[in-house]
């Protein structure tokens, strides 16, 4: 039956076409390789179009910076987890990166200069640590859809050849376990191809959608993770979700760090400004896990606004409107639309809302994908679906526009060397994964008695926001990994009522959730065994003695976790704290 299966050929296939798929197709074609990316949604609405407030580089075009300082805070964010190799060559090529997307015709703000806008961001500080500066480069509050419509256009020039409204299923590996190439459907047809390639490349994007209040579009189901996962590529780091402390509360759309880069506050139910309290130097533009944190104590502790005194307030009407208008014209959009509040006359409730996963598929700072000591030859991952691991345990504003540029282009260029030193003629297809994955269509296809595709993402999703939020408990994260492994259960047999094959998304929401609920196992595992409190894994039962301050334990803890889906083991590998030629940041207690 799967000899029928198309095969297309290419020399390499990007799954993904948000800011890392794009940029790492634009490398490719342009370097005269057949490349072909595989996308979910048109392009240009890839889930980075949702990006608002910037993308760092330390160009210093209103006030002194350096990539060394970018470097120092981007470690201190990540409280120490980030390997500090590939953190200098991210923070390094920052600059290079955006002009090139300046040369490329992105529409960026401006200075009265020419040069391009820059504003202060959460966790961005001049001289080591010393005081806020502005780094995030900005297109009003649209960045990444400037960003985005700038590098589709540039990859139309180049010839990449887009396959849109098409999922990836499962990756194929030979019997050595090097990568071959896709299984794909087409979502319109439900028609099953496959994709063979020298290389591939998995840009997916992030997981949010494992939570019940997320920032993240629908389409953000770990797709590449739930592949990588089923191949037999651990996941890295997993505990650590982003919980982004500006989320329009009972909506969870993302209301920009960037209205407190312009200088919005946040205030309790006292009108008090409470950030001063817990980060008495940045304040509002601390880390965003010390915001998140800080909120939800707010909150705990009585001190929430509204009715249900159930979240706090973003204060920018001591703001010129005029600077609302022409800096932040999205978010007043979004206010409106989605709080009922216009932001000039009032202030906008917010609450911590899953934004952003700092783990992944582990790659090193050249996009290929590395397990235990071996490169897997043909795979390479890049943006949120990789962990480099350039976030470690928190991620900065603004670094994720950043990471899907310097590693998409690093992947790209990664994949060009290999192709071309590779056989000029692909071998022949191995079956065995593409076997595989037809049966899980199959089964889907024959399920007639089973769970419900919603109950089943709804029963994953509660246990995920009620077990692994913004703080975690012992016994609640214990009683999550019960709870997940039984949700696992449902998801084994979820059965769709419509078997048609014409454009069927029930069929499609059930092969996305069989990818979330390898990411939200990977998560809950890893976050039950790692007992220390790091960025934003925050566990009651870490003590902040000083043998470990604010709980972090660099005796015991200070390594990345590795979770294999075969038997949910874990392993644990050290974090590089070895830079390629800048000193080392030593290790110090993580204040703000
Ligand atoms: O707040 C924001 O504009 C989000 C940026 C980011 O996640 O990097």
């Amino acid at each position: 039956m799967t000899k029928a299966i198309p095969v297309r050929k290419f020399d390499a296939i990007i799954v993904g076409a948000g800011g890392a798929g794009l940029r790492a197709a634009l490398q490719l074609s342009e370097a005269g390789m057949k490349t072909a990316v595989l996308s979910k949604v048109f392009p240009t609405r890839s889930h980075t179009v949702a990006a608002q407030g910037g993308v760092s580089a330390s160009l210093g075009n209103s006030e002194p910076d350096h990539w060394t300082w970018h470097m120092y805070d981007t470690v201190k964010g990540s409280d120490w987890l980030g390997d500090q190799d590939a953190i200098e060559f991210m923070c390094r090529e920052a600059p290079n990166v955006v002009i090139e997307l300046e040369h490329y015709g992105m529409p960026f703000d401006r200075n009265s200069d020419g040069t391009i806008y820059q504003r202060p961001f959460g966790g961005h500080m001049s001289n080591f640590g010393e005081k806020p500066v502005r780094r995030a480069c900005a297109a009003a509050d649209r960045t990444g859809h400037a960003m985005l419509h700038a590098l589709y256009q540039r990859n139309v020039r180049a010839n990449t050849q887009f396959f849109v409204e098409w999922m990836a299923l499962d990756l194929i590996r030979d019997e050595k376990g090097n990568v071959q190439g896709v299984v794909a459907m087409e979502m319109e047809t439900s028609e099953i191809v496959i994709f063979q390639a020298k290389a591939t490349l998995f840009a997916t994007g992030g997981a949010g959608r494992i939570y019940s209040s997320s920032t993240n579009a629908f389409i953000n189901t770990g797709d590449g993770l739930g592949m990588a996962a089923r191949a037999g590529v651990p996941l890295e780091d997993m505990e650590f979700w982003q919980f982004h402390p500006t989320g329009v509360a009972g909506a969870g759309v993302l209301i920009t760090e960037g209205v407190r880069g312009e200088g919005g506050i946040l205030r309790n139910s006292d009108g008090e400004r409470f950030m001063e309290r817990y980060a008495p130097n940045a304040k509002d533009l601390a880390s965003r896990d010390v915001v998140s944190r800080a909120m939800v104590t707010e909150i705990n502790e009585g001190r929430g606004c509204g009715p249900n005194k159930d979240h706090v307030l973003l204060d920018i009407t001591h703001l010129d409107p005029e600077v609302i208008m022409s800096k932040l014209p999205g978010i007043r959009e979004i206010s409106i639309k989605f709080a009922g509040v216009d932001p000039i006359k009032a202030p906008i409730p917010v609450v911590p809302t899953c934004h952003y996963q700092m783990g992944g598929i582990p790659t090193n700072y050249k996009g290929e994908v590395v397990v235990g000591a071996e490169i897997v030859k043909g795979f390479y991952a890049a943006g949120e679906c990789a962990c480099a691991s350039v976030h470690g345990a928190n991620r900065l504003g603004t670094n994720s526009l950043l990471d899907l540029l310097v590693f998409g282009k690093s992947s790209g260029n990664s994949m060009i060397d290999f192709i071309k030193s590779a056989p000029k003629d692909l071998p022949e297809v191995a079956m065995a994964d593409v076997e595989r994955s037809v049966a899980r269509v199959a089964r889907l296809d024959n399920q007639t008695n089973g769970t419900n595709v919603n109950d089943a993402r709804l029963a994953m999703q509660r246990t995920m926001q009620a077990h692994a939020g913004v703080f975690r408990f012992n016994d609640m994260l214990k009683e999550g990994v019960k709870k997940i492994l039984e949700v696992e259960q449902m998801v084994k047999t979820t059965m769709i009522a419509d078997k048609s094959k014409t454009f069927n998304t029930a069929r499609l929401e059930a092969l996305e959730l069989e990818n979330l609920i390898e990411v939200a196992k990977a998560t809950m595992i890893s976050a039950e065994a790692r007992k220390e409190s790091r960025g934003a894994h925050v566990r009651d039962d870490a003590l902040d003695v000083p043998e470990t301050p604010n709980g972090r334990d660099d005796a015991n803890w200070l390594k990345h976790t590795l979770w294999h889906r075969e038997d949910n083991r874990l392993e644990y590998k050290p974090v590089n704290l070895q830079p390629l030629t800048a000193p080392s940041v030593a290790l110090k207690t993580r204040s703000y």
